[in-house]
Parts: structure tokens; sequence; C-alpha cells
């Protein structure tokens, strides 16, 4: 099926991965999907931003070459406007979600690697997770990285300064795995018959009758490439500390497999140090050019974050844990506005950016939502293309527009003697401030 592309650029080049990483063109095609809701609104001011941003810091010599691909409600709309919504709720799952993400859509993120995206609504009838959990899937995008700290939104803690840590949570495995059955269905029954007569497990579930099942893989290869990629970026980044966050004093052979298989990934790396090294070889002094490893359990971590975060840079946890853990850690310093994310392969070089809320229907259409998270999105996407001197200047400049107070409904309403902006008025703002 041919979905209706708008062209290749003609100027732009394609960005590759060499063995030793990205090779980055002046002229990069960068696929976009607008997205649903507000994305209709955001995603316009974020394309502006980064332009306006790209072109003050490189003086013209470098520019991104958008390339426009469809997903979502867009994707229907300009694909298939014949189709009513019934009539889509009656095509099969797997059919309908090829609509909703057309294979061309896909192929671009392989061919140009890097894409941003505005948030998805998960389509209407039943069969379909989610665009985003397929979109990750489908191109095995095993880290969810979130940078998470203050940039001078009203927050509830005293000093959301403290903050800044960027958590890589693991995308493809845990209980969200999606292996589950429904109490009292067949399944679920064998799946229980099969743990009492085949494994002995006769008293550990407490009430078989009518219970449903989940089941939780960790794999070492899910495990130790997560990690090695939190270590990674924490040595390229110049952060001291990366922190395994577990349950392994419940889930000994899950989570405590995590840890352990973490700081075996630890040892592989000459510059990283366990808490035991840093106590005895070097007196509970980090020395410069090391990174020390360590690992907590998962609610303790809770507790730390708000009680002592200046202990904290990387983070790296699987799954369940990574989702409420950042997002709980994007609340303490100021919430959705401010919660960019990443999907990344560092394999592959496949990354797909897009700001961690979603589609905020209410909002849509009326220029008002709050574009600071996909902007930040993009902020970590032209850091990740090796383009920092743009993202520096956007960060500044988001710092000093939020400082003035001129802002989105979102962040008026919390600050006193706030200006109301539009998106877009915000956005212009931002690009004022470059
Ligand atoms: P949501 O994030 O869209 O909205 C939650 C609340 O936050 C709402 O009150 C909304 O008004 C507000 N909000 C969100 N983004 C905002 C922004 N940029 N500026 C100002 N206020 C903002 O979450 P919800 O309502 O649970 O989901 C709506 C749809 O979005 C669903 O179809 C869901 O599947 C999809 N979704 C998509 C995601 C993605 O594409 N990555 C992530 C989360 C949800």
């Amino acid at each position: 099926m041919r979905s209706n592309y708008v062209p290749s650029p003609d100027d732009g080049a394609p960005i590759r991965r060499g063995s030793d990483g990205l090779s980055v063109p002046d002229h990069p095609i960068i696929p976009y999907i607008r997205g649903d809701g507000i994305g209709v609104d955001i995603t316009p001011v974020m394309l502006r931003v980064v332009d306006a941003a790209v072109e003050e810091a490189f003086g013209g010599g470098r520019k991104i070459e958008w390339l426009k691909v469809l997903a979502g409600d867009e994707a229907i709309a300009i694909d298939h406007p014949e189709l009513s919504p019934a009539e889509i709720e009656a095509i099969p799952p797997e059919e309908r979600q090829a609509l909703y993400l057309p294979d061309q859509t896909l192929e671009a993120i392989r061919d140009y690697l890097v894409a941003i995206k505005g948030p998805l609504t998960t389509p209407v009838g039943g069969g379909i997770r989610s665009l985003n959990v397929a979109l990750r899937k489908l191109l095995d995008l095993y880290a969810c990285v979130r940078p998470v700290r203050h940039l001078g939104t009203p927050a509830p803690v005293k000093r959301p300064e403290d903050f800044d840590v960027v958590f890589f949570r693991e995308n493809t495995e845990d209980v969200y795995a999606g292996i589950e059955w429904k109490a009292g269905s067949a399944e679920a029954e064998r799946v229980i018959g099969w743990l009492r007569d085949e494994m002995g497990i006769t008293d550990r579930i407490r009430f078989p009758e009518n219970c449903g099942i989940g089941i939780k893989p960790i794999s070492e290869e899910g495990s130790k490439r997560l990690v090695r990629a939190a270590i990674e970026y924490a040595i390229k980044n110049g952060r001291k500390v990366v922190t395994l966050v577990h349950k392994g004093n419940i889930m000994k052979y899950t989570e405590g497999a995590f840890r352990d298989w973490g700081y075996e990934v630890g040892a592989e790396y000459p510059q990283v140090i366990t808490e035991e090294e840093l106590s005895e070889r070097y007196n509970g002094e980090l020395p410069e050019g090391k990174v020390l490893l360590n690992d907590r359990i998962a609610d303790q971590f809770f507790q730390q974050m708000l009680l002592r975060p200046r202990e904290y840079s990387v983070v790296a946890t699987m799954n369940l844990n990574g989702d409420y853990l950042s997002d709980a850690a994007a609340a303490q310093v100021g919430g959705l506005g401010v919660a960019p994310g990443a999907n990344i392969n560092y394999e592959t070089g496949y990354a797909v950016f897009e700001a961690t809320h979603g589609t905020a229907p209410k909002h849509a259409g009326k220029d008002k939502a709050n574009p600071g998270s996909l902007i930040l999105s993009a902020v970590m996407m032209l850091r990740y293309i090796g383009w920092s001197e743009a993202a520096d200047m956007i960060i500044d400049a988001m710092r000093k527009v939020i400082a003035s107070k001129r802002v989105t409904y979102d962040l008026a309403r919390q600050m006193e003697g706030a200006t109301l902006l539009k998106a877009s008025e915000f956005g212009e703002e931002i690009v004022r401030n470059l």
C-alpha cells in the first residue's frame, strides 16, 4: 500500500552509522511525525525553534532537511480519507496497525536512523496495543532515555534544581512484554496447572482459582545492553555515578540478575569502580575520570530521589521501575512541560525522540499546549547527532523564557504574575532569546 509521502528533500543526505559512531552530514534528512491531538500545535513550534537554533549556532552552514512521514490519525486522514471510523474498526488488527503506522514510515526511520515524533493516539478498536509500543518493538529501540532536570518551572519540592538524572529504562522486557492471561481463562488455568503439576509450585499462588497470570522475562542480553548504554552515556557525558535500580531482594532471578549482570558489564570498563572499591581503594573520594557503579533497591531509591537527589546522575533500570521512577522524577522538577524522551538502539543507531506526554485531546488544535517537552526532545536529538551548540542555545533560551514568566497555560496557572502565551508565541519567545 502506497502512502502519500512528501518526497525526500532534494538537498539532504542521510545520517549513517559507521564503526566509530554516527556520521552526520551538514544537511541531514530527519523524518518527523507530526502526531495526533496537540501534535498539531506543538510539532510546528518544535521545528521552528530547532531550525532557528541550528541557523543561529552554525550560521547557515548546517540545516536539517525535515522529511514529513505519516503515522496515527494523520496517516488515515491523508492515505484513507474514504474510510469511516466504523470501517476502520472492522479491519483486522494487524492490517489496521499498518494503516496507522505505514511501512513507508518505518522504512524512512530505518533509512535515516534518527527521527522525532509528536504524541500518537492509541487507535480505536481492539487488538492494537499502542503505536508507540509498536514502533519501539519493530525497531528494537531497547533504551528509553529520559533526562530529568529543572529548568525553572514551578515544582513541588524545595530544591528542584538539585535533581539532574538521566534515566535509562529497558524498553523490551519485564512484565511489559505482554505475556499475561486473564483470570479464569483456559490459558491461565493451564499455566497454573503446569506450575502445580510440573514445577511443584503448590503453595505460592495464594488463590489459584480465578487468578490472572503474568510473566516477567529479564534476560542477560537485554539487561547488559541497557546497562552498557547507561555506562557509555555516563563516560561520554562526564557523569560520575551510574545506579542500577532493582527489586533484587524480592525477585532474585529477574531483578537480582539484572543487578548482577549490570555489575558484570561495569567490570568490562577500566573507568568504572564499585562502592566497595571506592571505600577500599580510594578512601571514599571518587578520582577524576572514574565512574561509580552502585545499586539501590527501588523503594529506597524512590525515597532518595526526594531526599538526596544530588547523589544520583544516571539510572539504569528495568521497564516497570523505569516507568514509575521517570514519571515521578519528572513531576519532581515541574512535570509534563519538561519531560523529554528518546527510544534508542545504540547498536543500530535507530533513535526516535518524543515528548513523554500524550495527545491531550482536550487541548488539541487550540495553540495552547506546552511545546516544551517536544522541544527538549529535539534538544536530545541535537546532542545525539553531535550538534550540541544548537542544543545548548535552546536550553539557555528556554531557561530565560521560563524565568521571564512568559509561558503556556499549564505553567502560567502555577506562576504568580505570569503572562499567558500561546504555544506558537512561547516558541517565538524561545527563538527571540537564542
Ligand atoms: P496526556 O499526556 O495526553 O494528558 C494527561 C494530562 O496532561 C492532560 O490533563 C493534558 O491536558 C495534560 N498535558 C499533556 N501534555 C500537555 C502539554 N504538552 N501541555 C499542556 N498540558 C498537557 O495523557 P492521556 O490523557 O492519558 O492520553 C491521551 C492519549 O495520548 C491516549 O490516546 C494515549 O494512548 C496517548 N499517549 C501517547 C503517548 C505517546 O505518543 N508517546 C504517551 C502517552 C499517552
